[in-house]
């Protein structure tokens, strides 16, 4: 090679390669500051204290957990477009947690974000203790999105959503007639409609919220403790805390098995 092709490579090296590694070394603080302001919302979001519930503004919450809101589909016109996004209530299931804590570990292993706190990662995982089967006698981690209460007619424990509970419990026992007749005479007919439609379909949704341990909360617990499993020396708190609440992972195993959706294929040969 000679001097004059040293040259013009330099000579391009230093026109190509150098605005191109500022510019992408702008971007990558660009990146950094946004995942650095982003995990700032999020880790302020977890829950930091247990409260009570206060009617009717104050929802009930658990340490450790993140925020996560049921909203109703209020869907057309702009009245309803604004009841969709200032009525909601706010509900703690296991899912939301898990998720998040596992995203920001994540972001934090494989993606250069913040690490996060110990504590905040241990507050997640021991919020989630109580959200195992109960209607099974052994240890187990087959996972519940919401949390399980006793119900002593049927001996059995079920999902018991105690935000939405309390809402449907103070919305049975008040008379919104007034209010809807107030909605009515503003001009919000739609929603004095579909208020009275939601109230009148209670019971419906109280049976909707029973529901068994399931594939996405049981897998989603399994995944934060593989990842805390993988990241152990930097969380070895968490990680212990995760251990201890998980004693039986085979339970996971065995139910997959048992719960596997398996075609019959008897029926279907019978039916050709
Ligand atoms: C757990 O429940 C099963 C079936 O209901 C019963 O046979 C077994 O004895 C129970 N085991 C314990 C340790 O209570
Ligand atoms: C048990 O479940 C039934 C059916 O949903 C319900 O009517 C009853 O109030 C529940 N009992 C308790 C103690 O929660
Ligand atoms: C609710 O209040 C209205 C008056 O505002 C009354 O006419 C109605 O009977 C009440 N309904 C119930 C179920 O108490
Ligand atoms: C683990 O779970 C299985 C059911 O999947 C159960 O048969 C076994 O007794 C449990 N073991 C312990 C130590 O609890």
């Amino acid at each position: 090679m000679c001097k004059c092709q040293q040259l013009f490579l330099i000579h391009v090296a230093i026109t190509v390669l150098i605005p191109t590694s500022h510019a992408e070394k702008l971007s990558r603080n660009v990146a950094k500051s946004t995942v650095e302001s982003l995990f700032n919302i999020v880790t302020s979001e977890q829950v930091k204290r247990d409260t009570p519930f206060i009617p009717p503004l104050f929802w009930e919450k658990k340490r450790g957990m993140w925020e996560s809101d049921v909203r109703f589909y209020f869907h057309g016109h702009e009245e309803l477009f604004l009841m969709r996004e200032a009525f909601k209530i706010y509900d703690d299931n296991m899912f939301a947690t898990a998720w998040i804590a596992s995203c920001i570990l994540e972001s934090f292993r494989y993606g250069n974000g913040p690490k996060p706190t110990e504590e905040a990662m241990t507050a997640a995982v021991r919020s989630i203790a109580e959200y195992h089967d109960k209607n099974v006698n052994y240890s187990n981690s087959l996972m519940t999105f919401w949390p399980q209460k006793y119900n002593a007619t049927f001996k059995a424990w079920s999902s018991y959503p105690y935000n939405l509970h309390h809402f449907f419990d103070i919305a049975a026992s008040t008379n919104f007639s007034a209010f809807e007749q107030f909605l009515d005479k503003i001009g919000l007919h739609d929603i004095e409609v579909i208020m009275a439609r939601l109230l009148a379909s209670v019971n419906g949704y109280l049976h909707a919220f029973m529901i068994p341990p399931d594939f996405d909360d049981t897998f989603v617990n399994l995944g934060l403790g593989s990842l805390l499993a993988e990241m152990k020396d930097e969380f070895p708190e968490t990680h212990a805390q995760w251990q201890s609440q998980n004693t039986n992972v085979t339970s996971v195993f065995d139910a997959l098995k048992k719960y596997a959706y398996r075609p019959n294929r008897m029926i279907v040969i019978s039916m050709l």
